[in-house]
This record gives structure tokens, C-alpha cells and sequence, in this order.
């Protein structure tokens, strides 16, 4: 999961409109506060109807704006001068009110002026009852606000506070957080799309046996949100993990080498990056038995059959994408490394040490490309993440200027 400390510290404006959601913004105001952001807060007069502008003005440390008119700082010009300089805009909670007044235009008071004025990116996070949000009208507005370049977060299905369950739910403190950095990245891969397969592969003995290694799959997901992030429409195969699926990213769920490969095989065309970070099972069961194995004798043996290398078939095919493979050793690392970026003709290879890296949070990789061999600092996964995004873009780029 990425985590805010891995963001670059941003200035932002926080909108809060009247949705008893507004409470949940004090957790968001000071989640960015702790990532180093500087948040400056301005509320409607429906939200000072939810939650005082106290709270928020100490969270953020900074002054809290809900009145064109009583602003002797700036000149009374707020509506201008708040969205100057900052990274982004984001309305959260947003009403089907607020929603149909940035839809029209219309500027009424500090926020919805500051939104009409501003120079910079707004996203909106809606929260509404689920009857709204479905409402023509409300779908209407947000479509047009979408026409209009207007980022919109969410919502989210759940439990609503007045009782019923449906789509409108405001999206969580940590997502919206998450969403804001993530829209913030460069965005590298624009326009082009990814395949990855992560996490393990089980091959099964009998009903209740399987064959399986210790990835976690955390790796894979960090790349596949680092991919989305960077702009890249990605499609994540996975082995089975305890992960929730990133948002933005279409997941396959598969269990066997075999279902992994077909999966690949069947999305690979027209995918122009392929990324193997599956810890795929190098053999199976040849017989699984249908019924669960009772112990009968003092020893067993089971017949296995080497997996196809799902990775090398898709770097062998005519045209192949970008492709680029995880070596995971515990000895010799680079040399082991390089001898599999050449085998399986890779453009790059990412290697590390398997007894520092399964299971963990944190990574230390080394990436071997053509030119060379480039280690890069300890960091958490989704850093690592991004690290080895940026340099699978600059390749990418550059071999499509080489051709
Ligand atoms: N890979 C694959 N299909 C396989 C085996 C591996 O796609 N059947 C991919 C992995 O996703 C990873 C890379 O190949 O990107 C790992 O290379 P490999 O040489 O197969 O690694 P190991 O299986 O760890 O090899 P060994 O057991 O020989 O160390």
C-alpha cells in the first residue's frame, strides 16, 4: 500500500461543504499535515453547520476561510489568491449541492468563487445519500463536471448515515489521501498499458495440498500502483494473496502456473509493458489426486513436470513488449540476475536477495539493464515501486526514440 510519507510534500487547499462526512476531514486534514503538506481549509457555511472551523484550524495550523467578506489579509481577494501556487483543489465532502453549483458555475460564496478562480487542479470527493448520487440530475452534473477536467473521487458503497446502504459513501480519510498523491505523480506512462503477474502460484497435490512459495505478492501490487499512478492502464494477474486489489487496476485472480499463463496469454496482445514479479512455481504435480491422499505408507513421492516459463514466452513472441523480469536469490545475486536477463532476452531485470525481500514491507533492489547495473537504497516496497517505474518509462522512451 503506499504510504503518504512516500510523497513529495505538497501545497493544498481542502473545500468543505454541509455532509455529516465533513467530520471525517479532520482525519484528512491531519493525515496530510503529518506528511508535511501545508492545507489550507476553507469551509461553506452548510459545513460550519457540521463542524467547527476551530478543529480545523488546528489541525492545519493555519487560518480557516468561509466568508468572501471578511477577509481584510489579501485584499478581500481569497477567492483569487488561495488557489495561486497550490497543487491542488479538492472539495470533500461534496454535496449534490455543491456538486450542481461548480457544475453551473455559479459563485456564491468563498468556496464556489475560489473553484470558478482557481488555477489549478480541482478533484472533488462527492457524499451524498445514494438516492442523490443516483439522481439524473446529480449523474448529469457529475459527467459534465468529468467533460470539464474535474477529477472525481470516489464515492464509495456502503452504510450511509441516514440509515440506508448504497453508492455515496465519501470515500475513507486515507483514500482520498492516497488518490490526491497518486493524481499528483508524473504521469510517464500515459496512454500505455501494463501487464503484471505477482504474488505466488499454487499447484495442487490433492483437494486440500498444494505446492506454493512464501511471496506475498506486495511487490507486484506496489508496481502495479506505481504503474497506475505513472498514468498506465494495468491489468494484475495474481497468484493467490491476502491483498486487496489496488484500486484503478483490473486483477485476474488465478491459482496454478498453467491459469497464469493462459491469463497472460490471452490480455498480452497490444499490452505494451509486461512485468513478471509472480514468484511462479517452477513445477507441478503431474496427477493431482482427486481425492484427498491418506497416509498409507512411511515415504511418498510425487511426480512433477517443469511450469512453462510464462515470462520467457511472452519476451520470445514476435513483437514482444517491453518486458521486464524478478530475480529473487539468495546467493550470487547479480551474476545469477544477469545470467536470466540474458536467457530470457530481457531489456531489465530487477534482482534482489530473497531472504531481504519475501514477505517484508521494505526492499533493496538492483536493477541490470544494457547499460549496466544500477543498486538502488532501501525502501519501503511502493518506493521501490517507483523507483523501478521511472526507469522501465526512461527505457521504455528511449528504445521507442531508438527505433
Ligand atoms: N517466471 C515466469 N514463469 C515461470 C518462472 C518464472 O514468468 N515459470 C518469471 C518470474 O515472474 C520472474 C522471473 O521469471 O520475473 C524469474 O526467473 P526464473 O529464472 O524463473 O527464476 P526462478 O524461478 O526463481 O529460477 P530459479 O529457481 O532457477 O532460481
Amino acid at each position: 500500500m503506499q504510504t503518504l510519507a512516500d510523497s513529495p510534500t505538497r501545497h493544498l487547499v481542502l473545500g468543505i461543504t454541509g455532509g455529516i462526512a465533513a467530520y471525517k476531514c479532520a482525519e484528512l486534514v491531519r493525515l496530510w499535515v503529518r506528511a508535511g503538506h501545508t492545507v489550507d481549509v476553507v469551509m461553506t457555511e452548510a459545513a460550519l453547520a457540521f463542524v467547527g472551523a476551530a478543529t480545523f484550524q488546528a489541525l492545519s495550523g493555519r487560518p480557516v476561510r468561509s466568508s468572501l467578506w471578511n477577509s481584510a489579509e489579501r485584499n478581500g481577494m481569497d477567492h483569487i489568491a488561495l488557489s495561486r501556487n497550490v497543487d491542488a483543489l479538492i472539495v470533500a465532502p461534496a454535496s449534490a449541492d455543491f456538486i450542481g453549483k461548480l457544475t453551473y458555475g455559479l459563485a456564491d460564496d468563498l468556496l464556489s468563487t475560489l473553484c470558478l478562480a482557481r488555477d489549478c487542479p480541482l478533484l472533488v470527493a462527492p457524499a451524498m445519500n445514494r438516492q442523490m448520487w443516483q439522481n439524473p440530475a446529480t449523474q448529469r452534473n457529475v459527467a459534465q463536471l468529468r467533460a470539464d477536467g474535474v477529477t472525481i473521487l470516489g464515492p464509495d458503497s456502503g452504510e450511509q448515515a441516514c440509515g440506508e446502504t448504497g453508492e455515496g459513501r465519501m470515500l475513507e480519510p486515507h483514500e482520498i489521501a492516497e488518490r490526491v498523491a497518486a493524481y499528483l505523480q508524473p504521469k510517464p506512462l500515459a496512454g500505455l498499458r501494463v501487464l503484471l503477474t505477482a504474488g505466488p502460484t499454487l499447484e495442487p497435490i490433492d483437494p486440500v495440498r498444494a505446492i506454493t512459495n512464501r511471496s506475498s505478492g506486495q511487490m507486484g501490487y506496489a508496481v502495479a500502483a506505481a504503474a497506475r499512478d505513472a498514468g498506465a492502464e494495468v491489468t494484475l494477474i495474481s497468484g493467490p494473496t491476502a491483498l486487496d486489489a489496488p484500486w484503478d487496476v483490473e486483477r485476474v485472480n488465478v491459482e496454478t502456473a498453467a491459469q497464469m499463463q493462459a491469463a497472460v496469454e490471452t490480455r498480452v496482445t497490444g499490452c505494451d509493458i509486461f512485468i513478471g514479479v509472480a514468484a511462479v512455481a517452477d513445477y507441478r504435480v503431474v496427477a493431482p489426486s482427486g481425492s484427498k491422499i491418506k497416509k498409507s505408507e512411511a515415504s511418498m513421492s510425487l511426480e512433477l513436470a517443469a511450469n512453462p516459463d510464462i515470462l520467457a514466452s511472452v519476451a520470445a513472441r514476435p513483437n514482444p513488449p517491453f518486458c521486464v523480469g524478478f530475480a529473487a536469490e539468495s546467493e550470487h545475486l547479480l551474476e545469477h540476475a544477469e545470467l536470466k536477463r540474458r536467457r530470457k532476452t530481457l531489456p531489465l531485470m530487477v534482482a534482489n536477495l530473497a531472504q531481504d525481500s519475501i514477505g517484508r514491507s521494505d526492499s533493496q533492489i538492483t536493477l541490470l539493464d544494457d547499460h549496466g547495473v544500477h543498486p538502488l537504497p532501501l525502501a519501503s516496497k511502493t518506493q521501490s515501486a517507483r523507483w523501478l517505474v521511472d526507469h522501465i518509462a526512461s527505457l521504455y522512451h528511449a528504445r521507442g526514440s531508438s527505433r
